[in-house]
């Protein structure tokens, strides 16, 4: 409970949009190259039931978009609003996602930090994730 509100995790709204990109542009997610709207739009055609939003009544105060595309379970769009942060609720958040891609099958879970955002590996780190000796490599379609 915060508030005396009980704290929630469902699949996303269309009716939220305008609250998810909001908490976004909070969250400094939201990137040039990257259209919120889109972004979500797409999810929306693909894996819609990963796409997660954590509530406080009808408020959303954190997300999470993750998808498994056969082989490996990807985590991205994590988000809980400034004002929640240091509670819990990003823990949750991952925990949640976790148990969605492995009651797909999903054997291991890939994401992507930038090596500058200190505070986020640290976070990952306190849930059990590592740093693979790998090079991230991306192209544009
Ligand atoms: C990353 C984020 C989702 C974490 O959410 P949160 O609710 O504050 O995290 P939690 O309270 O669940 O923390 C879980 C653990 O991580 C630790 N942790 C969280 N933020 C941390 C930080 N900035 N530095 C060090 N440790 C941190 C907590 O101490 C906690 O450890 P414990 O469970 O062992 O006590 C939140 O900071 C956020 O929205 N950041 C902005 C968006 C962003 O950068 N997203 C990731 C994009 S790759």
């Amino acid at each position: 409970m915060i508030n005396n509100l009980p704290f929630a995790i469902r699949p996303y709204q269309p009716a939220e949009e305008s609250q998810v990109v909001t908490l976004w542009h909070q969250c400094k997610l939201v990137v040039p190259w990257n259209d919120p709207h889109r972004d979500i739009a797409l999810k929306l055609q693909v894996q819609p039931h990963l796409f997660l939003v954590g509530t406080l009544g009808t408020a959303v105060i954190a997300t999470i978009m993750a998808g498994y595309e056969g082989h490996r379970g990807w985590l991205n769009y994590l988000a809980v609003s400034p004002e929640h942060q240091r509670h819990g609720l990003g823990r949750r958040m991952v925990e949640e996602a976790t148990a969605l891609l492995k009651a797909e099958g999903c054997p291991k879970i890939n994401l992507q930090i930038r090596a500058s955002n200190t505070e986020v590996i640290a976070f990952y780190t306190r849930l059990g994730f590592t740093v693979d000796d790998v090079v991230s490599m991306g192209k544009r379609l």
